[in-house]
């Protein structure tokens, strides 16, 4: 997945019907981006390319809906109003082209994103393009060209001059490797994005092995960019290069922001500081394909070779946490980059699988965890902690209680269904027949020696609420795949064989779930471990506080005084 721009992002182009923004949608609109819409003020009601027109932003989003990206083509003195317009309509990141916007403008602008939450990329940049996947501002051309000379693969670029960030790519791309993505910066003093910005994004992009830097001479742009390695937030191989070498102080070197001011932003400084940190920084322009083959080459064979080993001949190894001293790795990534950036329930799945997943994966986790918090004071891993708790155990022995009384019939059907549900997707796999067929014969089989099925009926609710909301929310995020149509076959085989109703229960939604999502089945039913411990705390915590040592727990005959929201 590249960074900034996807086929999936809903771009608006401000200024789409002058000279540039015509000529500059005809290039996205052909290379794959999404523009939903574009806003001249008093031209609304026109279409450009069949891209329909609006006077305002706010009457682009309330017609065509939810736009991520603005693209804008207004002439300089004009960008504030536009920027802060598109801000205004909660537009989370702007790509500003235009070139001789005020300085002043481009602080407000900066101001107001970040009380918006909002970035922007420019001014005078001429945009960010991903091969394959969408293009915004002028990079490339023509879409012709740019689909022609770029294909996606494992270099990032981030640059502070629009022409060499092209001619970077078109020269790696010439050497047969391919690029994530471009994102030129811009030329001023003061932008938005910088090249450290672009560096946190390619760290968390998987696409991107390693990323070229082009910086100049001027701002504390690539100074910054170091800080970033240095700090460990970008730990990719970063190649860079720095022009303006012959400048001398007080000269402009092309771009705006390419000017030594007293001994600050000098060549000699940038290229010494970005060497300490241990970039690889290129004496030449040319050298940089052959440098980015080599560092390709040698990562390639470093995952190849077991050079991973954080010792050597270690009588065992572990492949999920790596500790030294300063440094923390969960499944290979800083845990300081994932603090604050994933949720606990991406890191459980990264932990359980060692894959970073994304955010919808999360979403799903967390839903998972929180519909099976608590089940009242009825299940017996429940009454096994309050009752070690009402002995005066400690909070953990009596956690370790609840936790012991989670077997084959408790907490153990998500593991039992993952099984079912395989079973019925291996079958319907090897004997080639349709969904429902596989379900049919499986429920017959199962019926027929008189075994449970698990996952669907429950013994309290006829209908759990928990489970169509858990369905629900995996299709809206489109994680709903083989698994989940097999779980309905199922219960729809299981419903007509005995010509009885029967429900998907929370542990049938959450193993379709998980394993549309890729949890192998022998960890299905840690996730009602994981989602019940807080439950069962609360329930240790309350007899501790509210019951007599020692007392006769009836095993039902109890009522609920707690609040009600809704
Ligand atoms: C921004 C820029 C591209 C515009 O150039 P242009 O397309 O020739 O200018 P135009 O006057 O034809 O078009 C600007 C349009 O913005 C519109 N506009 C003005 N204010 C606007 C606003 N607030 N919202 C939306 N559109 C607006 C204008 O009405 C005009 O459209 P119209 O001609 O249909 O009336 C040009 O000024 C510029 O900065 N060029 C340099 C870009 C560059 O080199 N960047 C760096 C690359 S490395």
């Amino acid at each position: 997945m590249p960074i900034l721009i996807n086929k999936t992002k809903r771009v608006l182009i401000q200024g789409i019907t002058g000279r540039e923004g015509v000529a500059r949608t005809k290039l996205m609109s052909n290379y794959g981006t999404q523009v939903v819409a574009g806003v001249t003020p008093g031209k609304g009601g026109q279409t450009v390319l069949g891209i329909p027109v609006f006077d305002t932003v706010q009457e682009a989003c309330e017609t065509v809906g939810k736009i991520d990206i603005s693209v804008l083509f207004v002439p300089a003195p004009l960008v504030l109003g536009a920027a802060l317009e598109a801000f205004a309509a909660d537009i989370k990141l702007l790509v500003i082209v235009p070139d001789r916007v005020p300085l002043y403008d481009v602080l407000e602008i900066a101001a107001v994103a970040k009380k918006h939450g909002a970035q922007f990329v420019g001014p005078n940049t001429l945009g960010i393009l991903s091969p394959d996947a969408g293009v915004l501002g002028m990079m490339g051309g023509r879409a012709e060209s740019a689909s022609e000379w770029l294909f996606p693969g494992p270099v990032g670029i981030t640059s502070r001059s629009g022409g060499i960030t092209t001619s970077i790519a078109y020269y790696i791309a010439q050497s047969g490797i391919g690029l994530s993505t471009l994102a030129h910066v811009g030329g001023d003093s003061v932008v938005g994005m910088t090249h450290a910005d672009m560096l946190r994004l390619f760290q968390k992009d998987e696409q991107t092995k390693l990323v070229v830097l082009f910086g100049e001479i001027g701002t504390s742009q690539e100074e910054e960019a170091a800080h970033c390695v240095a700090s460990g937030e970008f730990t990719k191989p970063l190649i860079a290069y720095i022009g303006g070498k012959a400048a001398k102080e007080g000269t402009r070197f092309s771009h705006a922001g390419a000017i030594i001011e007293g001994n600050k932003g000098t060549h000699e400084g940038k290229v010494r500081r970005l060497r300490e940190v241990g970039a690889v920084v290129a004496e030449s322009f040319s050298d940089i394909p052959q440098l980015v083959a080599e560092t390709l080459q040698s990562l390639k064979s470093e995952s190849a070779a077991p050079t991973s080993k954080s010792v050597k001949n270690a009588s065992w190894y572990t492949a999920i946490t790596e500790i030294q001293p300063n440094l923390i790795r969960l499944r290979g990534h800083r845990i300081e980059n994932l603090i604050g950036d994933i949720s606990f329930s991406q890191a459980i799945y990264l932990a359980l699988t060692g894959k970073l997943p994304d955010k919808s994966i999360g979403t799903i986790l967390d839903a998972i965890l929180v519909s099976s918090i608590d089940h009242g004071a009825t299940p017996p891993s429940t009454l096994a902690a309050r009752t070690a708790a009402s002995t005066g155990a400690a909070i953990n022995a009596a956690l370790s209680a609840g936790l012991l009384s989670i077997n084959k019939h408790h907490g153990g059907a998500i593991e039992a269904c993952m099984r079912l549900i395989q079973t019925a997707l291996d079958n319907q796999q090897a004997e080639k027949c349709s969904v429902e067929d596989a379900a049919m014969s499986l429920v017959r089989e199962y019926r027929q020696s008189k075994r449970r099925l698990a996952g669907f009926g429950h013994r309290i609710h006829s209908a759990d609420p928990r489970s169509e909301r858990l369905l629900k929310l995996a299709s809206q995020e489109k994680l709903a795949a083989d698994g989940i149509t097999m779980l309905q076959a199922l219960r729809d085989a299981l419903s007509e064989q005995t010509e009885h109703d029967f429900p998907i229960n929370v542990d049938g939604a959450i193993a379709a779930i998980l394993l549309d999502i890729g949890i192998e089945a022998p960890l299905g039913n840690t996730f009602f471990m994981m989602a019940r411990l807080p439950g069962l705390i609360a329930h240790i915590r309350e007899e501790q506080t509210r019951e007599r040592p020692m007392r006769v727990i009836h095993p039902r005959n109890h009522g609920y005084d707690g609040e009600r929201h809704e």
